[in-house]
């Protein structure tokens, strides 16, 4: 007997979205963005061959309502800008596709601005014309295009992702998963990453990097040996 028309999938999606929390933050654990500006790229960059133009490949990977992937893209135009110059893209996955959809939509509520500095407020995000101010804002066409969004499942077996990312933002997301699945994960991400390719962890699962092949770098950021 067959009990199920179609709407097991929609069920499970909403299930996935009620079990999940979806906290995020533009600039959240702003430390990651800063040794990514300061340490990692120049680090990438110095490793590329000088003649072609250098393409760096960012996934955020747990990246729920695109603020994470945002803020990478906007970090990296304004590291782009004022040169060595190199090519980037940003990726950001989640197992909510409800997440998907509002990352790819990018409207915000003006109080998640409190963390981008003003000068990336201004040039980068547009505001709602309220009558009694602006409520939402929504990220710069400039911005939503260098980043794509696809809902990926981090325990799958198989992910189709590329194989030579250069950094993944692997945050906040591990604390939901028991020990040996932590490991797992870690394990299985490590192999989309380039020789000497960086993973970054939450500041509250850093210890989770620890033994298993990688050296320690900062608060959570990790280098493959
Ligand atoms: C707390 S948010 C973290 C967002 C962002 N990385 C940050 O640090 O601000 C955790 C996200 O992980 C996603 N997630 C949970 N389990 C997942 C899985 N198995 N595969 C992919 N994403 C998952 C959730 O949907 C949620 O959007």
């Amino acid at each position: 007997m067959v009990f199920d028309q179609g709407g097991l999938k929609d069920e499970i999606e909403v299930l996935i979205h009620l079990a999940t929390t979806n906290k995020t933050d533009f600039f959240r654990e702003p430390v990651h963005f800063n040794l990514l500006e300061k340490k990692l790229v120049p680090q990438i960059l110095s490793q590329r061959a000088r003649n072609i133009t250098p393409r760096l490949k960012i996934w955020s990977a747990a990246a729920s309502n695109g603020a994470e992937a945002y803020t990478l893209a906007m970090v990296l135009k304004d590291l782009a800008s004022v040169g060595p110059y190199f090519d980037f893209s940003v990726l950001g996955t989640d197992i909510s596709s409800e997440m998907i959809i509002e990352a790819r939509r990018a409207i915000y509520p003006i109080g998640m601005m409190g963390p981008v500095p003003q000068d990336l407020q201004r040039r980068y995000f547009m505001q709602s014309r309220d009558k009694n101010g602006p409520s939402l804002v929504r990220v710069v066409p400039e911005i939503r295009q260098i980043v794509r969004f696809k809902q990926l499942n981090l325990i799958s077996k198989s992910l189709s992702v590329d194989q030579d990312i250069d950094v993944i933002f692997l945050r906040n997301v591990l604390i939901y998963f028991d020990p040996p699945t932590q490991k797992l994960v870690v394990q299985r991400l490590a192999k989309y990453l380039r020789p000497s390719g960086y993973l970054v962890l939450g500041h509250t699962e850093a210890v989770i990097g620890n033994d298993m092949g990688f050296d320690q770098i900062g608060t959570g950021v990790f280098c493959v040996k």
